[in-house]
């Protein structure tokens, strides 16, 4: 094995300037890494040996091809284990690969086609409330509407009355998450959520709330069109035949809800931005729909009909990637792009620096969904757009991720025109757990 470095910035003597730079401006750290380190460079962060990686080739042999000699962060652990538990986000090894195995037919495409009515039905419930010429704050809606769609995917109607409840726990967790993400010395894991009321409760209500859902359907287990009854029925065909327990089932449910409400809520809030300052394509894509649909909502068998709704989602999440960062941590010594990375080194793979790269995608700042035409995705290196990650742990939610980003869009742009709101400049994009416009975005609605 190699035993070479990549180049990068000096160290100070705890590393504690580059987290202050880190948290001052990330993007901006990260930009200056690579503008003056390469690809590949390796720098200080406390008692970490850390490496910063943008060229696809690299962030496929992390995620892919050396997938095994690596594993999620113990930190990343720590913060998300307090809400998840065990859950799929932060579980590694056999367990891990078990619960895998159970969870993922339930987001094959063939069983996405229950979730379209229900996708269209919650979305143009929204769009009755807009009224023609109005202002809304799109990003709030878009939060709304997407924990109503987790919501009701996860555990059908069940959670309609505490939807409104279950979105502020969900902001208080997310919230907290992020901060102590960002803290230099993290909350002690013995230590209970003490002196943080507002969590702990939000936590207490998202517990018993799951529990309580869990428990009514083991009691009564009716084969709903949900995830829950998908989950409830898995077993282990390839390990013990055995299916989930309580506390497991617990652990993935609100992993699911975490995992699937903010990012979705992100990737379409920023499509909507691009739409609405793109009119000539934001008219053009509601052109054919208007055309394959006519006057009524969408179908499954319409969606190879709307693909450009679709390549304007991809287009979106290629130039705001809500999973803006992911990081892993090498669980034995092993090579990436030919230098040496030593056990519990930090890796950081960042989709939106190698998604605005001029080298996979040419004037990488203009939004252009032709660049997801299937010649044009086949042209380019497998990881130069990786916003569900890659490998064995790509996002298990993708599928449903684009059903809901393609199934929301189609029906706003059938019904609606987007535009910026007057006084609503260029958001500032806020690197909170998932990727955001600062302060919401504006947009002014009109009917068509
Ligand atoms: C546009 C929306 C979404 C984006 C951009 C997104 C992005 C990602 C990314 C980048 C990862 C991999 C993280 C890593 O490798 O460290 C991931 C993992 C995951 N996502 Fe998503 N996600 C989205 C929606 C969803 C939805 C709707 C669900 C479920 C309801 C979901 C559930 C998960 C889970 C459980 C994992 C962990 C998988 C594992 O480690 O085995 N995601 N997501």
């Amino acid at each position: 094995m190699s035993d070479r470095y990549p180049p990068g910035p000096p160290n100070d003597s705890f590393g504690t300037r580059h987290l202050a730079a880190m948290r001052d401006d990330l993007m901006g750290f990260c930009l200056r890494l690579q503008r003056r380190y390469g690809d590949v460079s390796r720098f200080r962060l406390g008692p970490f040996d850390c490496y910063h990686l943008t060229h696809p080739d690299h962030v496929h042999e992390v995620l892919v091809e050396k997938a095994r000699s690596f594993r999620k962060p113990t930190r990343l652990k720590h913060v998300f284990g307090r809400f998840e538990g065990q859950g799929l986000v932060v579980s590694d090894g056999e367990l891990w690969l078990r619960q895998r195995r159970l969870v993922q037919p339930a987001f094959l495409p063939a069983q996405m086609a229950d979730f379209v009515e229900p996708i269209t039905k919650l979305t143009r419930e929204m769009l009755q409330q807009w009224g023609d010429a109005t202002t809304i704050d799109f990003a709030a809606e878009m939060r709304r509407l997407t924990l109503r769609i987790v919501a009701r995917t996860l555990f059908s109607t069940s959670v309609d009355d505490a939807v409104e409840q279950l979105g502020e726990a969900v902001d208080v967790i997310q919230r907290w998450s992020m901060r102590e993400m960002n803290r230099v010395m993290p909350w002690p894991t013995w230590l209970p959520l003490f002196g943080q009321p507002r969590v702990r409760a939000a936590l207490a209500f998202v517990d018993s709330l799951v529990r309580r859902i869990i428990r009514e359907r083991r009691a009564s287990p009716t084969r709903g069109a949900d995830l829950l009854s998908q989950l409830l029925n898995a077993v282990d065909a390839e390990g013990n035949g055995r299916g989930m327990s309580d506390r497991q089932l617990r652990d993935e449910m609100v992993t699911l809800l975490l995992a699937g409400h903010e990012t979705s809520a992100a990737a379409l809030t920023w499509s909507g931005w691009m739409l609405a300052t793109h009119a000539i394509e934001q008219d053009r894509i509601a052109d054919d729909v208007r055309s394959v649909l006519g006057e009524r909502p969408a179908e499954f068998a319409d969606l190879p009909q709307v693909a450009p709704v679709e390549r304007a989602f991809k287009e979106s999440l290629r130039l705001f990637p809500p999973v803006y960062f992911l990081s892993r941590e090498a669980a034995e010594p092993v090579q990436i792009a030919g230098f040496k990375i030593a056990p519990k080194s930090q890796v950081f793979l960042n989709p939106y620096l190698t998604q605005r790269d001029a080298r996979w995608f040419p004037e990488p700042e203009r939004f252009d969904p032709q660049r997801f035409t299937p010649e044009c995705e086949h042209d380019r290196p497998a990881c130069a757009w990786f916003p569900f990650g890659a490998g064995p742990r790509a996002c298990v939610g993708r599928s449903l991720a684009m059903l809901e980003g393609t199934l929301v869009i189609t029906a706003i742009l059938h019904l609606f025109r987007l535009e910026p709101a007057a006084g609503q400049g260029e958001p500032t994009p806020e690197w909170q757990l998932s990727l955001h416009p600062q302060g919401g975005l504006r947009l002014s609605v009109h009917c068509r």
